[in-house]
């Protein structure tokens, strides 16, 4: 059995932020860092438009509070504000810490760090690397673990976590490579293993967005919090989907219809452009369904619209967001110093998670956590974002809240003992698992169960909700949940088995699906980026609380607890 003070699972910002802090307070520990690509292919790495933090480099009005207040505003008055606080008076000391560690962050002409406007915020207080900002970010958090000695399992694919007596005391690892299966037993064991973005059939996520964190914990009888909040990011890059990044909007695009009207103007008059992303996407959606999309060959009612970038002039497109430029160009041979980007809204982020408090430690009810697991990130809920994130919010979390779990680590494991557990039972299990997909003879193919998936998730749970859309996909998933049952894999060697990996991924995938469409069916209001056209208004009344649903095989139990609002009366959110 392999053993380490702290296992870590996700190579991503959070990940990586809590490995440093960890290795910076207590270099002694035994610390290891399991990933499922090599930690520089985390999605963090595609991150583009920034971090927010009140460095007030090009804007002195700004403030920590007016950063909280954009935030809670952004998030429907969803998030915690304990946690909000935090948040935002912490921003600039890690920023100007990840400044140290060598990140190339854009300057201002006097060398100090670059800001822009993002949606949603009241000041341009967003810093940024041009639109690769994870890439610069990622890249120093890396090399400085490495530095510090950090174990690294990558193309380790996590399979389990253990959890026993409400103690996470490990778990069960698969490696690509050559099929290996290992426990690993640990004091401290954290999940940042990001979101879940091919839940839906277009995302700006990578391959590798699955969810697996949070189906293992669901699937260790854990609660996941707010899981019908997902973020669809208006300006998906037709028909990839890929990442358009709101910077270009920061830096002064537009968006037009088929008429060439700027019609934001209609949706949020005071932010234009830069309205939070909720508002954004729908806006999008609602004009494409008016017949005001546009297809390809330029005429009206077509599934996008444009992002218009011509009026900023080549030297501005390619300094400052050059990378968008790259990918309009290679994905959909548009020049966009010449040509206006077609874009749609993509699913982006999960606002949902792990449900953990200010330490990174998870909870298991709305008052009692699980010893020693702990998350942050994306895959955690703490709650910053509420009913929905604001632009440059997420890097901020992870590198924030990745520094608090990692100092939270390190003092947890002081004095403890590994935890006692019975190997032999895990590792057999887990044997049993990968046999059982290699032997069972099955009438579907992986792809094909992930496809219908991602149509039912995309057809019955996406940008507006109601309730008969969502309960005619609770029953398509469940029959697909069926379907998995017999599924069978072309592959059956052990040797780089990428089919293995496919199938545990849609399982996860399938598990979080459920999760998200039954807390959006029992979501009887909408908030923040869960659009109910059956229940159109806020209701603070009956929702103005955290949800935190149990997965078991029987079905999803919904339970709520109360948000924290020590700083902001919830008011009607206006742009
Ligand atoms: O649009 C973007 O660059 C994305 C930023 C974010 O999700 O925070």
């Amino acid at each position: 059995m392999i053993e380490h003070d702290v296992v870590i699972v996700g190579g991503g910002l959070a990940g990586c932020r809590a490995a440093l802090e960890i290795a910076r307070i207590s270099p002694q520990l035994n610390l290891a860092l399991v990933a499922k690509t090599h930690p520089i292919r985390s999605h963090s790495v595609a991150a583009q438009g920034g971090i927010a933090a009140t460095l007030k480099n090009v804007d002195d009005q700004d403030s920590w509070q007016a950063h909280a207040f954009d935030t809670v505003k952004g998030s429907d008055y969803l998030a915690d504000q304990d946690a909000v606080a935090i948040l935002a008076q912490e921003a600039p000391e890690v920023v100007i810490d990840l400044e140290h560690l060598g990140v190339l962050f854009s300057r201002l002409p006097d060398g100090r760090i670059a800001q822009r406007a993002f949606g949603g915020h009241s000041h341009n207080r967003t810093c940024y690397a041009a639109d690769k900002t994870g890439h610069a970010i990622l890249h120093e958090l890396v090399t400085s673990i490495q530095r510090y000695g950090v174990k690294l399992y990558d193309e380790w694919y996590v399979m389990r976590l253990i959890v026993e007596d409400n103690q996470a005391k490990g778990l069960v690892m698969y490696h690509l490579l050559d099929g290996q299966i290992e426990v690993v037993r640990a004091k401290a064991v954290m999940f940042a293993t990001g979101g879940y973005g091919r839940v839906y059939n277009t995302t700006s996520n990578d391959y590798a967005s699955t969810g697996d964190g949070l189906a293992m914990a669901a699937m260790a009888g854990l609660p996941l919090e707010d899981m019908e909040f997902v973020q669809f990011h208006p300006t998906g890059l037709y028909p990839a989907g890929v990442l358009i990044s709101e910077a270009v909007r920061g830096e002064g695009a537009y968006l037009i219809n088929s008429e060439g009207d700027r019609f934001m103007a209609h949706y949020a008059p005071g932010k234009m452009e830069l309205a939070p992303r909720d508002i954004t996407s729908r806006a999008i959606t609602r004009e494409i369904r008016a017949g005001r999309g546009i297809h390809l060959d330029g005429s009206a009612g077509g599934p996008f619209v444009y992002l218009d970038l011509r009026h900023m002039g080549r030297d501005r497109i390619m300094s400052r967001v050059p990378f968008c430029w790259e990918e309009a160009h290679r994905l959909a041979g548009v020049d966009a110093i010449q040509q206006p980007i077609p874009v749609r809204p993509t699913v982006h982020y999960s606002m949902g998670g792990i449900p953990v408090n200010t330490d990174g430690q998870v909870r298991r009810s709305a008052d009692q956590l699980v010893d020693g697991f702990f998350s942050a990130g994306e895959t955690a809920c703490v709650s910053v974002h509420g009913a929905n994130r604001l632009g440059s919010n997420s890097l901020l979390e992870c590198v924030v809240y990745g520094r608090r779990t990692g100092a939270a680590i390190a003092q947890f494991v002081q004095n403890r003992k590994l935890p006692d557990l019975d190997q032999q039972r895990y590792l057999a299990e887990a044997q049993n698992q990968i046999q059982s997909l290699l032997d069972q003879p099955g009438e579907y193919r992986i792809a094909q169960i992930r496809q219908e998936f991602q149509d039912c998730m995309t057809q019955y749970c996406g940008v507006f909700r109601t309730q008969e859309l969502m309960q005619q996909g609770l029953t398509e998933l469940q029959a697909l949940g069926q379907k998995y049952r017999r599924v069978y894999l072309d592959d059956k060697d052990k040797l780089w088995n990428t089919e293995i990996i496919e199938a545990l991924e849609l399982q996860s995938l399938i598990a979080v699906g459920e999760i998200i469409i039954t807390g959006a069916l029992h979501r009887q209001e909408s908030r923040g980026a869960h659009s109910r056209e059956d229940y159109p208004q806020r209701d603070d009344a009956h929702f103005l609380q955290h949800t935190l649903a149990y997965y078991s095989a029987a079905g999803v139990d919904l339970q709520y607890f109360p948000v924290n609002l020590s700083m902001f009366e919830p008011q009607e959110r206006k742009y």
